[in-house]
C-alpha cells in the first residue's frame, strides 16, 4: 500500500449504505430479522433525501373508490413505456398494499378520510380500468410532507430493532473479491478524519439517484450517485442511464419542488394565454398526464412562444382557485416553499414552474429481491454475490422509461422490503465472514489519497459547474442528435480533467472540499453512462424524446442499456427486458396481451 492510513475494522451480517426510504427500509427488515445490520450514511438519516418527497406512496389500497393492484401495474408498465421488466412491475404493484399497511402500523401519520381510511389522492397516469377508466386516487398521503413522515418512522423503528447506525460516514469504495464478491466497504467518518472498514456477508447500496450532475435538481446537493461510482469502479455494471426524469413542477429559478399532488388537488397549468394548454396534449387525463408527457407540453409551449414571465421561459401552476382551507390541510408544505422560494401566496397567485431533474429511472441492475447484476451476453441475469441495490441507486426495473409520480416512495419500501426478505432467505446470521481482499482495500485507500492530494489546476467547483451545465443543455427534455454527439465530447473531455482537480484543504477533519471532490469522482460516471446512452438509443421512449427518432422503435429498442464506465471511456451493451408477469391470469395475475405495447395516449 502507497498510503499508510490506520482503520478500525467492523464485521456485521449486513451493511446498508445510505439510510433513505430505501435504506431504512432494508436496514428494519434485516435488523427484526435477527441480522446484525448495521447503516452508514453520510447525513444523519432524517436529513437524507427522502425527507423532501411531498406528494405521497402509490399503492391500490381502495380507500377512495374502485382499484386493485392490477391496474396500478398496468399503469405502471405504460408509464414506463413498456421499458420496465414485468416481473419486478408485479412485484411492486401486488405487495404496495402490504408495504403500506406495515408502514402505518410501524406508527405512520397518514393523512385520514371522514371514516379514518388513509387519505389518497390522484396523481399523474394512474388510472382505473386498464386505462380506460378515470384517474384513480391511489397516492396515499401524508399533507405534502409523506416522506418526512416515513423517515422519521423508520429511523425510529430500526433503532427500537438495534439496527446500529455510522452517521457522517462516507463511504469511499466497496471491497471487492478476487471472483467478484462484495466484502464490504470502506468509509471516512467525516467529522474525527478516522476510517472504518465495514466486513459484511451482504452490502446493500441505498446510496440515492444522481440529479446533482445536472445543474438545476429538485434533489438535495448529497444526490451526488455515490453507490453508481462505487460500482461503476469496481467495474460492474450501470442500467439505462439516458432516461431521466424531468418534473414539471420544480420552482422557476430555484428548481424547488412544488408536488403534483398539486395538480392531484385540482391545481392546472397555463400559458401566457391563459390557457390551459394540457388539454390539448392529454384531452383525456389533462394536467394528470404522466410527467414526460407534462414536462414535453410544458417545454412546447415555451418553445412556441407561450411561456409567462418577462423572458416568456416558464409557466403557471395555478391552485388559487382551491379553498384556503383545502390548500392549507392537504398543501401546507408547498404554500410555504412557494412563499419562501417564489414569493408567492398561492391563495392569490399562480406558482411559476419550469420542468426540472427530479428522479433517476435508471442505476444499478437488479433483479427484484435487489440482488445486483452483472449481466453478461450468456446471463444477463448473473448475480453478484453479496451485494444488493434498493432505491432510486437501484433499478429492478420498475420504471423503465419513465416513473409514475408516486411510484417512487413505494419502490423505496417494497424493495427495501424485499433486499431484506431475501437477505433472511440466504444469510446465515453470525458465520463467519469472507477474508478481505487486502489488494481491494489497499486500492481504495489509495485513490483516496490521490485525491487527497491532488494538486492539479482545476478546482472542484469549478468542474462540477462545468459538468452540470453540458449535462442540463445536452441531455435535456428533447434531445437531438447533434446535441447529444455534442454532450458525448464535452463530457468525455470534462471527465478526463478529473485528472487535473486540484484539493486545496488537505485535513481529514469535516474537509467539505475533500469530500465534493470523491461526491464528484462518483457523479462522473453516472453523467457519462447517461449521455452516452442517450447519444447510442435512436427512439424516442418515455423521457428520451430524441427529436430526430420521434417515434417509439419496439423491434429494435426494447432493451436495456448497460454501460460499464472506465475513466471517461463507456462500453454500451445491452441486455432484454424481462416480458413474463410473476403470476399467469389464472393465478389472479395479469394477462400478457393486456400488457402488451400499444400506442402510449392519454
Ligand atoms: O410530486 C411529487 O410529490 C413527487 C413525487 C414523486 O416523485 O414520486
Amino acid at each position: 500500500m502507497t498510503a499508510a492510513y490506520e482503520y478500525e475494522t467492523h464485521e456485521y451480517d449486513v451493511v446498508v449504505v445510505g439510510a433513505g426510504g430505501s435504506g431504512l427500509r432494508a436496514t428494519l427488515g434485516m435488523a427484526e430479522q435477527g441480522l446484525r445490520t448495521a447503516c452508514v450514511t453520510k447525513v444523519f438519516p432524517t436529513r437524507s433525501h427522502t425527507v423532501a418527497a411531498q406528494g405521497g406512496i402509490a399503492a391500490s389500497l381502495s380507500n377512495m373508490g374502485p382499484d386493485n393492484w392490477q391496474w396500478h401495474m398496468y399503469d405502471t408498465v405504460k408509464g414506463s413505456d413498456w421499458l420496465g421488466d414485468t416481473d419486478a412491475m408485479e412485484y411492486l404493484a401486488r405487495e404496495a398494499p402490504k408495504a403500506v399497511y406495515e408502514l402505518e402500523h410501524y406508527g405512520v401519520p397518514f393523512s385520514r378520510t371522514e371514516e379514518g381510511k388513509i387519505y389518497q389522492r390522484p396523481f399523474g397516469g394512474h388510472t382505473t380500468e386498464f386505462g380506460e377508466g378515470p384517474p384513480v386516487q391511489r397516492t396515499c398521503a401524508a399533507a405534502d410532507r409523506t416522506g418526512h413522515a416515513i423517515l422519521h418512522t423508520l429511523y425510529g423503528q430500526s433503532v427500537k430493532e438495534k439496527a446500529e447506525f455510522y452517521i457522517e460516514y462516507f463511504a469511499i469504495d466497496l471491497i471487492m473479491s478476487e471472483d467478484g464478491q462484495c466484502q464490504g466497504v470502506l468509509c471516512w467518518k467525516l467529522d474525527d478524519g478516522t476510517f472504518h472498514l465495514f466486513s459484511a456477508k451482504m452490502v446493500v447500496l441505498a446510496t440515492g439517484g444522481y440529479g446533482r450532475a445536472f445543474f438545476s435538481a429538485t434533489s438535495a446537493h448529497t444526490c451526488t450517485g455515490d453507490g453508481g461510482g462505487m460500482v461503476a469502479r469496481a467495474g460492474l455494471a450501470l442500467q439505462d442511464m439516458e432516461f431521466v426524469q424531468f418534473h414539471p413542477t420544480g420552482i422557476y429559478g430555484s428548481g424547488c419542488l412544488i408536488t403534483e399532488g398539486a395538480r392531484g388537488e385540482g391545481g392546472y397549468l397555463t400559458n401566457s394565454e391563459g390557457e390551459r394548454f394540457m388539454e390539448r396534449y392529454a384531452p383525456t387525463y389533462k394536467d394528470l398526464a404522466p410527467r414526460d408527457y407534462v414536462s414535453r407540453s410544458m417545454t412546447m409551449e415555451i418553445r412556441e412562444g407561450r411561456g409567462v414571465g418577462e423572458h416568456k421561459d416558464h409557466i403557471y401552476l395555478n391552485l388559487s382557485h382551491l379553498p384556503a382551507e383545502a390548500l392549507a390541510l392537504r398543501l401546507p408544505g408547498i404554500s410555504e416553499s412557494a412563499k419562501i422560494f417564489a414569493g408567492v401566496d398561492v391563495t392569490k397567485e399562480p406558482i411559476p414552474v419550469l420542468p426540472t431533474v427530479h428522479y433517476n429511472m435508471g442505476g444499478i441492475p437488479t433483479n427484484y429481491h435487489g440482488e445486483v447484476l452483472n449481466p453478461t451476453k450468456d446471463n444477463p441475469t448473473a448475480v453478484v454475490p453479496g451485494l444488493m441495490a434498493v432505491g432510486e441507486a437501484g433499478c429492478a426495473s420498475v420504471h423503465g422509461a419513465n416513473r409514475l409520480g408516486s411510484n417512487s416512495l413505494i419502490d423505496l419500501v417494497v424493495f427495501g422490503r424485499a433486499a431484506a426478505i431475501r437477505a433472511g432467505e440466504i444469510l446465515k446470521p453470525g458465520a463467519p465472514n469472507p477474508v478481505l481482499n487486502m489488494a481491494s482495500v489497499e486500492k481504495a485507500f489509495d485513490r483516496f489519497d490521490n485525491i487527497r492530494h491532488a494538486k492539479g489546476n482545476i478546482p472542484t467547483a469549478e468542474l462540477r459547474l462545468e459538468m452540470q451545465r453540458t449535462m442540463q443543455s445536452d441531455a435535456a427534455v428533447f434531445r437531438t442528435d447533434k446535441t447529444l454527439k455534442e454532450g458525448v465530447e464535452k463530457m468525455t473531455a470534462i471527465a478526463a480533467k478529473l485528472d487535473d482537480l486540484h484539493v486545496t484543504d488537505r485535513t481529514l477533519v469535516w474537509n467539505s472540499d475533500l469530500m465534493e471532490t470523491l461526491e464528484l469522482t462518483n457523479l462522473m460516471p453516472n453523467a457519462l453512462a447517461t449521455i452516452h446512452g442517450a447519444e447510442a438509443r435512436k427512439e424516442s421512449r418515455g423521457a428520451h424524446a430524441h427529436e430526430d427518432y420521434p417515434e417509439r422503435d419496439d423491434k429494435n429498442w426494447r432493451i436495456h442499456t448497460i454501460s460499464r464506465v472506465d475513466g471517461n471511456k463507456v462500453d454500451l451493451s445491452y441486455r432484454p427486458i424481462i416480458e413474463a408477469p410473476l403470476t399467469t391470469e389464472d393465478e389472479g395475475g395479469i394477462s400478457l396481451e393486456k400488457i402488451a405495447p400499444k400506442a402510449r395516449t392519454f
